[in-house]
């Protein structure tokens, strides 16, 4: 303990007090305003900033911010609130010096100075009052007052309370000495792009002011913004005006700005300032340099520290242009007794406020008598105006996000001391009691240990806490301010950032609770450099430009996009296909050919009404088997041509219907050797007939025998080498049930895979041949003189025979899923039906109708 106080006396050299008047110089008799309750145990200091922008060279005249006067007003409600709980601080009494910072600089350190001095002495750099006890400082609206004033309490070690924008600290020791009323400003900047993004607000203008908070802002947020999506149509830097002479120049850069702003197709506009930058917006609908400018509506996106405040010049000017805005703001909640202390306030009896005539005078434009001038100029204030009266850019009796944090930075000053001076902290050489003349280093320091640990619940339940770096612990509420007719307007709380909840839900909005600018015609406004893309087509970024400004192109065939806005195309899955409008995926229908639908259905008809049909032609032949017609030619081949043409009917029923293993396994074996075994009948029957003429003996036994024997034989083997293609088929490479998903875009084909396709072709291309043989064989036999010949039917049927499966080929190759089997089923169903009634009508035509000429004496006569 001994080495630090040694050490502290190394750092801050004491000096003795000496009796010291300085001047300030430069300002004549003008004082700063002050206020002071310093009757306390403890004082706070106070630095607002109430007055004054305008310095000319000939005259000091003060433009004082009206509104800033209710900062002072929660400083004292809030010591008053404390003095009068006998929870905290039970023993001791807070007391209060505030001085104004002007805006400036010079003021700012004199008064900080002054805050030090705590007395009416200015005597700086000196410590005379062994009972000074400036505990903290609340203060600092704008960053570059923070910042002058944490110049000078930095040597001190008196913590300072920020209430209003926090500079840029790049040191962090010096951070340490500094307590922050807002939320990170982190916390905000996602708040912000949560909100873009809620509202799809890709297209947007940010507003920064001209300074190193502004810079880091626009920094922050180009680099957090563009890896979500979002560009920047524009990025300007406004400066504030800081005196008479830049004010050409900032409204020349405002015109400018605001042209820009109302041209550009970005109809948001996030503005990053300070508690005085909406007075600039104010200005937005006068600058231009423009002739005629369409009026367009904007969404104006404010940062937590701009508040809605006016200069007195600007007292009846319309804040229409906020209509509709939406603003960040840190959370506050309304003191319920704050509305009756600040319209208690009358400047006849506040005497010891320094500040309230000033204010009266600039905010009723009125004037108090001054005995020391004879005539005042203007109205008389009387004292009796309304607060109530007054327009809200100029003052509210509600807090204010900055009244609030004024006043929960006094509460967690006074719970810190509360703390440090509870008995049972006994601590016993920091002792705030003793007299010692260390007492204000020390009892700073370790004010700042206990600053830094507060925590507890306000009036209102509010929890007030700060994290390791001084920053209050919170989020931030979304605002949408809503001017009525009569210029007065009301902040609907529509939002919040809550960074205690999941990272997912930290942000909300209730967007039907939002009342947009009446531009919008209360819809939604779009904020976006192109139209989105409809489902369907895909975003091609415009050459030069951000990502933001794109073509919609659609997708490619074959490729969907399901939502707005896709980047790309996707493929649909092999099951799947596009649809017309290529946003979906739909099911591809399933295809083959069943027996529920038509097609398959009348197929399945006709095949069984010819296979009765054939069954008939049987039946009459097996009837009339004695007849010569049904004798000649062989019998028995007839018969089997016939049982083999009904089965050729037949197995078309192997063709329709899901395909199985086992139909696809039949299919095509069954057919070709059904089919074989129908013309190689006809074969046989051909050979029969030409034999016949050859066998010069009608009716002889060689004819007889060796047409039995070839016949047999002819038939036998035309079958078996068949059997054989298809055995050696089935066993290599077997045909088998196969779902395609590829060959029509919109269905899914169930078929049967040939497993060879050589094999199906070497099976067809055997028939081919056998078919050929029997039309050859049949044409050179056409004219031999037989009553019964056959041999020019045969001819004609082989005819039609190769003619449909001629025609099969290229038909079964172009087309595709169930038509291809339909196309093979009808060949085969036409191919028979060709056989059926090329060779057996005729002849069912005599038997049935003309039995006499079904006579040996007719078979004579004709033949001669
Ligand atoms: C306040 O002072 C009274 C009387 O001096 C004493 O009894 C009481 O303990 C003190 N309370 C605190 C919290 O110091
Ligand atoms: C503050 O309020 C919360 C509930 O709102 C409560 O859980 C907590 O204990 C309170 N803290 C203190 C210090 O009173
Ligand atoms: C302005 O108009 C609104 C609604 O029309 C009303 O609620 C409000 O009291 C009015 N304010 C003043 C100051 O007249
Ligand atoms: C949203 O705002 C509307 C209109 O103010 C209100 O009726 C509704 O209850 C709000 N919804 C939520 C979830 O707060
Ligand atoms: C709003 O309505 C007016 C008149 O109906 C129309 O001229 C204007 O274009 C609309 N504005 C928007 C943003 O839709
Ligand atoms: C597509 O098929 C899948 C799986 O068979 C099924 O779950 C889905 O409901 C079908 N979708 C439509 C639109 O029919």
């Amino acid at each position: 303990m001994v080495l630090l106080v040694l050490l502290l006396l190394v750092l801050f050299p004491l000096k003795l007090c000496k009796t010291h008047t300085i001047k300030c110089r430069g300002h004549g008799p003008h004082r700063p305003y002050h206020m002071s309750h310093h009757s306390g145990d403890f004082i706070l200091g106070g630095i607002s900033s109430h007055g004054g922008f305008m310095h000319t060279s000939i005259e000091f005249k003060e433009n004082v911010v009206p509104k800033h006067y209710q900062h002072i007003l929660a400083l004292v409600f809030a010591v008053k609130e404390i003095n009068e709980n006998s929870d905290i601080l039970p023993n001791h009494t807070l007391g209060f010096y505030v001085y104004d910072s002007h805006f400036n600089a010079k003021w700012t350190y004199y008064s900080t100075m002054l805050l030090i001095s705590t007395g009416k002495r200015f005597v700086p750099n000196y410590v005379c009052d062994t009972q000074n006890n400036l505990a903290a400082v609340i203060g600092g609206l704008d960053s570059t007052v923070s910042i002058d004033i944490a110049n000078i309490l930095e040597s001190y070690k008196i913590p300072q309370l920020v209430y209003g924008s926090a500079p840029v600290m790049n040191d962090k020791a010096s951070g340490l000495f500094f307590y922050q009323m807002a939320p990170k400003e982190a916390i905000q900047c996602a708040g912000i792009l949560s909100l873009l993004l809620h509202f799809r607000w890709t297209w947007i203008g940010v507003l920064v002011l001209d300074d190193d908070r502004g810079e880091r802002f626009l920094q922050i947020i180009v680099a957090l913004f563009s890896k979500r999506g979002i560009c920047f149509a524009l990025k300007e830097k406004f400066s504030k005006v800081l005196s008479f002479e830049d004010l050409t120049d900032v409204f020349k850069d405002g015109a400018r700005i605001s042209d820009e702003i109302m041209d550009s197709k970005a109809n948001v506009i996030v503005c990053y300032g300070e508690s005085l930058s909406m007075v600039y917006l104010l200005w937005v609908p006068f600058l231009s340099l423009k002739d005629a400018r369409p009026l367009r509506g904007k969404v104006w996106l404010m940062t937590a520290q701009m508040d809605l405040t006016a200069y007195t010049l600007q007292k009846d000017w319309s804040v229409e242009i906020i209509h509709g805005a939406l603003s960040f703001t840190i959370h506050s909640i309304n003191v319920p007794q704050f509305k009756t202390f600040v319209e208690s306030r009358n400047p006849l009896t506040a005497k010891e406020d320094n500040f309230i005539q000033h204010f009266w005078e600039q905010a009723f434009h009125c004037v108090f008598p001054d005995p020391t001038v004879e005539i005042g100029m203007g109205d008389i204030c009387t004292g009796k105006e309304k607060l109530e009266n007054l327009p809200g850019t100029f003052f509210e009796n509600t807090m204010t996000g900055h009244s609030y944090n004024i006043y929960n930075a006094i509460h967690a000053v006074a719970h810190a001391l509360h703390a440090m001076v509870s008995p049972e902290r006994n601590v016993p050489f920091f002792s705030f009691n003793t007299k010692f003349t260390l007492t204000l280093a020390f009892s700073c320091i370790q004010l700042h240990h206990f600053l830094r640990d507060v925590s507890f619940n306000n009036s209102l339940g509010d929890k007030i806490s700060f994290d390791q770096d001084g920053q209050l612990v919170g989020g931030y509420d979304v605002i949408n301010w809503v001017v009525y007719e009569n210029q007065s307007f009301y902040r609907v709380k529509v939002g919040k950032v809550d960074p205690k909840g999941h990272a997912d839900q930290a942000f909300s909005i209730n967007e039907s609770a939002i009342t947009w600018n009446t531009l919008f015609n209360q819809t939604h406004p779009l904020s976006v450099c192109s139209e989105s893309c409809l489902p369907g087509y895909s975003k091609k970024v415009k050459e030069g430009e951000p990502f933001c400004c794109y073509d919609c192109i659609s997708c490619p065939e074959g490729k969907i996009s399901d939502q707005e806005d896709m980047n790309d195309c996707t493929e649909c899955e092999p099951e799947k296909y596009s649809s017309k409008k290529q946003d979906l995926c739909l099911n591809k229908t399933v295809n083959f050919l069943s027996f529920q639908e038509s097609l398959g259905l009348s197929l399945a008809c006709s095949s069984i009404s010819f296979s009765f049909i054939t069954a008939l032609v049987l039946g009459v032949f097996m009837k009339h088997h004695d007849t010569p017609i049904v004798k000649a030619n062989n019998r028995d081949l007839t018969y089997a041509l016939l049982i083999a043409l009904i089965l050729c009917f037949l197995c078309a029923f192997l063709f329709i219907g899901q395909p199985q293993k086992v139909t696809c396994l039949l299919r095509h074996a069954a057919f070709g050797i059904i089919f074989t075994v129908a013309i190689s009948c006809v074969l046989a029957k051909t050979i029969t007939v030409v034999l016949a003429f050859m066998a010069n003996k009608p009716g002889s036994r060689m004819r007889k025998w060796v047409g039995k024997k070839l016949t047999n034989f002819t038939v036998l083997s035309c079958c078996l080498f068949q059997a054989g293609i298809c055995t050696v088929w089935l066993i290599t490479s077997p045909p088998f049930p196969n779902i395609d998903v590829h060959s029509i875009t919109e269905e899914i084909v169930l078929e049967c895979n040939e497993g060879s396709l050589t094999m199906f072709y070497s099976v067809l291309g055997y028939m081919g041949f056998l078919a050929i043989a029997s039309f050859i064989v049949a044409f050179f036999g056409r004219k031999l003189p037989d009553s019964f010949n056959e041999a020019k039917y045969i001819t004609f049927s082989m005819l039609v025979f190769c003619s449909v499966w001629l025609t099969f080929i290229p038909n079964y190759l172009s087309t595709k899923g169930k038509y291809m089997v339909a196309v093979e089923i009808f060949s085969i169903l036409a191919s028979s039906a060709g056989l059926l009634s090329c060779i057996f009508l005729p002849k069912c035509y005599i038997i049935v109708l003309m039995p006499k000429l079904n006579s040996k004496e007719q078979l004579i006569r004709r033949k001669l």
